[in-house]
């Protein structure tokens, strides 16, 4: 696999005159893809109906020209003024009711079916005019689907779809008052026309109601995207990728990446630890011009997986960039610092290393106007170098300096679920219970151990490959991880939670997590302030969550109060809470000693990734340190051939 640098460019903002400069200047900072036209809709048909490809055309000739190849956005994320006066019902509504207005981005509901007549009708005249463009190889569908919080809508044409979603989901009313127990208060329904969307209740509405809510945006979400790489794929043979967002949970991502060829995502470091993870402040301040050391390499892990979804790949393979990468300081975080010298060559390794084959910066020049003018780019207003600049040139050489890689398949999997990430928002029980944070916790263990992850969609398709694999916190197991789990040979962690909900989000009979093959029942759940810990013998606590779990599978970990904390039958392991990063760690180094699997014990900061070729080690912390014998200064990476 080859790997190579782009960037993200905005040719409308510009003088025409500079494009030719521009666009040298990125070849010799050796970048080789540039992503322009994602958010120029007013400037490529400023009125219905009236398209202005000229420029587009001009811009994409100077790019290609100088060697540059172009990957070109669908403008769906910002539909003009003139769209939005046409269909005033397009607007996002949000939970409060409030429409969500025009004047930045993101302001369309899915289930508009008028807004996507206009968004198949762009996309259309932009696939006609350039799907055979020699200069165009790649595609980018929209712009983060689900950034600032835009998947759920309570509109009208919500919750028309939704209606209909459910007739055809149900097919009679008496099933689905049924599934949802709406016998409970008296919620029965008689007809689908009178169900109503799960907001503005007088307390909170039925978790089944909300689960079949969150389901039906989900699938809007991949309708919208399907709808455009339909279109797409008739004129091009060029590769169809979204660029999806950190920590955003909102849609099934592996259902929108079964239509595209390659996931990619948009990796923001210094931005998601001020503003996206709950870490406590030491923690933010040790880290705060480098970025969490598991964040990225987490969502690395997750769009690898997400990119195999689409092609006959898996977790280990699947096809992925980065579209969008720090370069500086960026405009919308609590605290926007300067990442430590070095950091956006360490990003873009630390991508490289987790199988990206592009990773793109955001973005060329730093605008000097509107929402984003405070956010770093390779150049900055005046168009002299910025700091970055000279990072990713470094990052340029490099590569140019290294052989093809190929990909490695790591020790361990994790199996992530964006069914249950909905699940546990809708019923937490605990202010605490985030199902990311849980997911994410275990993943940090595992780094910390120094191993390398791949992670696996909820149907635990490909666990076989795997020695050892987590699934914590799957609301539902579903018949086909089940039966995967049943007869693989390596060790499975399961719990807290597993399987605790049906599909219908009731409590299921047998109690949960009722597996065929481990003895083991939860007879009572609480949820915890993190003050009140649980603690676990011989170390570490239960946190947040702890379960009563009986039974006559064999107890692994005893709680200080004497109930079974982890019972395993077998290799499958059950955990009856969730653990702090002490007991993360002891179960990691327990379950990875039973499969004689290599693990370390790394100094803070430091993290490790391997692919066929090389082991890289990447120092996040703020001081030198020391590994197989080789001093990583901060901001460092090095790497050693296997
Ligand atoms: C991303 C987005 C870009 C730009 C960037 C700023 O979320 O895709 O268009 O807004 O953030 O950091």
């Amino acid at each position: 696999m080859k790997r190579t640098l782009g960037v993200c460019y905005y040719p409308e903002h510009w003088p025409e005159e500079i494009w030719p400069q521009d666009a040298t200047r990125m070849v010799a900072a050796g970048l080789s893809w540039v992503r322009i036209g994602e958010f120029a809709w007013s400037r490529l048909e400023p009125a219905e109906g009236h398209y202005d490809f000229g420029w587009l055309d001009r811009a994409i000739e100077v790019l290609g020209a100088a060697g540059l190849k172009v990957i070109l956005g669908t403008p769906t994320a910002t539909p003009p003024r003139w769209v939005v006066d046409k269909h005033p019902g397009m607007l996002a509504i949000d939970a409060e009711g409030r429409p969500r207005g025009f004047g930045s981005r993101r302001h369309y509901c899915f289930s508009h079916h008028g807004y996507l007549t206009e968004c198949r009708r762009i996309v259309t005249a932009l696939a006609y005019r350039y799907g055979r463009n020699p200069h165009v190889q790649a595609w980018q569908t929209d712009n983060e689907y689900g950034c600032h919080d835009t998947v759920l809508s309570y509109s009208p044409a919500a919750l028309a779809g939704f209606r209909d979603w459910l007739a055809q989901r149900y097919q009679s009313v008496d099933a689905l008052n049924r599934a949802w127990g709406n016998v409970f208060w008296s919620m029965e329904y008689h007809t689908f026309d009178q169900i109503g969307l799960p907001h503005l209740t007088v307390t909170e509405p039925n978790p089944a109601h909300v689960m079949a809510f969150r389901r039906y945006s989900s699938d809007q979400v991949v309708r919208f995207n399907a709808a455009q790489t339909e279109i797409l794929r008739a004129h091009t043979d060029a590769p169809l990728i979204h660029n999806y967002m950190g920590r955003v949970l909102e849609f099934d991502h592996f259902d929108v990446g079964a239509d595209l060829d390659i996931a990619s995502w948009d990796s923001y470091p210094l931005g998601f630890l001020e503003d996206r993870l709950e870490f406590p402040p030491d923690h933010k301040l040790r880290f705060l011009r480098q970025g969490d050391p598991d964040c990225q390499a987490f969502h690395h892990d997750l769009y690898r997986s997400v990119g195999a979804a689409g092609a006959d790949r898996d977790a280990a393979t699947g096809r992925w960039w980065v579209m969008e990468q720090q370069p500086g300081p960026v405009n919308w975080a609590p605290f926007n610092p300067a990442p430590l010298p070095g950091m956006a060559r360490l990003w873009a390794w630390e991508a490289f290393a987790h199988g990206a084959e592009t990773v793109c910066y955001f973005r060329w020049r730093q605008a000097p106007f509107a929402q984003e003018q405070m956010h770093a780019g390779l150049l900055r207003p005046d168009s002299a170098d910025a700091p970055g600049l000279a990072e990713a040139a470094e990052v340029g050489r490099e590569l140019a300096g290294m052989a093809d890689v190929s990909h490695r398949r790591a020790p361990v999997a994790l199996v992530f679920d964006y069914g249950s990430a909905w699940a546990w928002q809708t019923q937490p029980q605990g202010r605490n219970f985030d199902y990311f944070w849980l997911v994410f916790s275990a993943y940090r263990a595992l780094r910390r151990a120094g191993l390398s992850v791949d992670i696996l969609p909820p149907d635990g398709e490909g666990i076989e490959k795997y020695g050892l694999v987590f699934a914590p916190g799957l609301a539902t197991l579903s018949d086909a991880l089940m039966a995967r789990i049943a007869t693989h040979s390596g060790q499975v962690i399961l719990g807290p939670r597993s399987n605790s909900k049906t599909t219908e989000m009731s409590i299921p009979v047998p109690l949960p997590p009722a597996l065929p093959f481990l003895d083991a029942a939860v007879s009572l759940v609480e949820s915890l302030p993190r003050l009140a810990p649980v603690a676990i013998e011989g170390g570490g606590a239960f946190e947040a969550w702890a379960e009563t779990l009986e039974g006559s599978a064999e107890i692994v970990l005893t709680r200080s109060d004497g109930v079974p904390a982890m019972m395993r039958a077998g290799a499958v392991s059950y955990l009856g809470g969730w653990p702090d990063d002490a007991l993360w760690d002891r179960i990691v180094r327990d379950a990875c000693t039973a499969q004689a699997t290599e693990f370390a014990d790394l100094p803070n900061g430091l993290r490790l990734r391997d692919t066929g070729q090389h082991r890289f080690a990447f120092n996040y912390g703020p001081k030198p340190a020391v590994w197989d014998g080789v001093e990583i200064p901060p901001a460092g990476v090095h790497w050693w051939t296997l």
